[in-house]
């Protein structure tokens, strides 16, 4: 397994798509220090892609919000609230003491990212896709 983006999970929008393949590296990153075994401290490194999840969400989530709301998207209420959720369970994997877990964390942070692309970027944003292409926007 490896988290890759391709070309299938385009939206047609080229900022989004290369915000998501941001998303896509985080969780390769971490996915491979989930399978390293070499028996090193990671702590730092799980710590600073922590970080980077967090700033990419905000980061990215404000965009779409943006996008959607300049545009009246219907379904943005319901958008936000998932990316809400989203950015409170980093928050909440941020305030975890996981120094004795590192390799646990950083499985459920794949897991986690795994299940956000399926069911987030390619179930609630591919449903902007075709409002967005009618708008002309791309
Ligand atoms: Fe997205
Ligand atoms: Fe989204």
């Amino acid at each position: 397994m490896a988290i890759r983006w391709k070309e299938s999970y385009s939206c047609n929008i080229e900022a989004i798509d290369n915000q998501h393949k941001k998303l896509f590296e985080i969780g390769d990153e971490l996915y491979t220090i989930v399978t390293l075994d070499d028996g090193l401290d990671h702590y730092d490194e799980i710590n600073s892609i922590l970080q980077k999840l967090k700033d990419y969400a905000i980061h990215h989530f404000n965009y779409e919000e943006e996008l959607m709301g300049k545009y009246n998207y219907s379904e943005l209420d319901e958008h936000r609230k998932q990316h809400d959720r989203f950015v409170n369970k980093v928050i909440e994997l941020e305030h975890k003491d996981f120094d004795e877990d590192q390799k646990a964390i950083s499985l459920k942070m794949v897991m986690f990212i795994a299940d956000w692309i399926e069911k987030h970027i390619l179930g609630t944003d591919f449903k902007y896709k075709e409002f967005f292409d009618k708008k002309g926007i791309n």
